[in-house]
């Protein structure tokens, strides 16, 4: 039976009673997809997945996205992106730094991302947490004045992060190979967004893939987004999760930023990921 506890006074909980190897019925995975959406962030401990497993929980929530980062795809499920700073003969297992920055996942795609999941395989030493900042309260705590501003704006977003552009820094967006730049396009998205499921307003990706406001001018439109990126990410909008090996943790992109955190490079961290998208509108 699925049992909830609290991470954090605001958001967040750890699910325990279920083993996510085993075949869940409709009313299961139901109760696990709203407690999902209410958490934010939810954490499974001491699972034990095969890629596929793995997968066949992940495809209930949505239709998984293959990362445009194809090189480090699981060779057993292309869906999975291998996230690791481990080098085996010489050759990168899996992405390193992947998203150590504030942002939310495939805003830069038209249909973004509903939910990612992370399968902890090697925990670091020291570090290698998440960071998850709840941009429900961040649109919540903006000044009447501010939330009017913001209304009908419109973000215009680009695989990136806005903050960090050089290629050889740890901090910028994980870096593509000319074919997979050319994938990517200008999307937008509103900057005030109503929740595609619980229909709740939230800030949407104001750190990260956005890089300009419709209509706007250049300047004016960083000035706006730098401010509510540091408004958005105060730490007390944050909660910082700290895995073990077995944990499952499944957050929803749409009322969430999060980063990954920078870690000793020869301190060994690997998960897979997974990441659905919304439904086509
Ligand atoms: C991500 O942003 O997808 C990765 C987060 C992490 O590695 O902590």
């Amino acid at each position: 039976m699925l049992a909830l506890t609290k991470l954090h006074p605001e958001f967040g909980v750890t699910a325990s009673g279920v083993d996510l190897a085993a075949a869940l019925n409709d009313v299961a995975f139901k109760e696990i997809e709203d407690a999902s959406f209410a958490g934010q962030v939810m954490v499974f401990r001491d699972q034990r997945l095969t890629p596929l497993q793995f997968h066949a929980f992940a495809r209930r929530f949505g239709p998984p996205e293959p990362h445009v980062i194809d090189q480090f795809h699981h060779p057993d499920c292309s869906d999975i992106l291998i996230l690791s700073n481990v080098v085996r003969d010489g050759r990168p297992t899996g992405l390193a730094d992947g998203g150590t920055y504030f942002h939310t996942d495939y805003s830069y795609l038209d249909i973004p991302a509903r939910c990612t999941m992370l399968y902890s395989i090697v925990v670091p030493k020291i570090g290698g947490d998440t960071l998850f900042a709840n941009q429900y309260a961040a649109y919540d705590d903006l000044s009447a004045a501010m939330k009017a501003r913001v209304e009908n704006l419109i973000g215009l977003h680009h695989y990136g992060n806005r903050d960090d552009l050089n290629e050889t820094s740890r901090t910028v967006a994980s870096v593509l190979t000319d074919d997979q730049k050319k994938r990517m396009n200008w999307v937008r998205h509103r900057i005030a967004r109503a929740h595609p499921v619980t229909g709740r307003k939230a800030l949407y990706a104001v750190a990260g893939s956005s890089f300009g406001i419709e209509g706007m001018p250049d300047d004016e439109a960083i000035a706006l987004l730098d401010e509510l990126k540091a408004h958005a990410t105060q730490p007390k909008y944050q909660y910082r999760l700290k895995y073990s090996v077995g944990d499952l943790v499944i957050w929803d992109n749409a009322s969430l930023l999060h980063s990954a955190t920078l870690i000793d490079p020869n301190d060994a961290r690997t998960l897979w990921r997974i990441t659905v998208k919304e439904p086509k509108p």
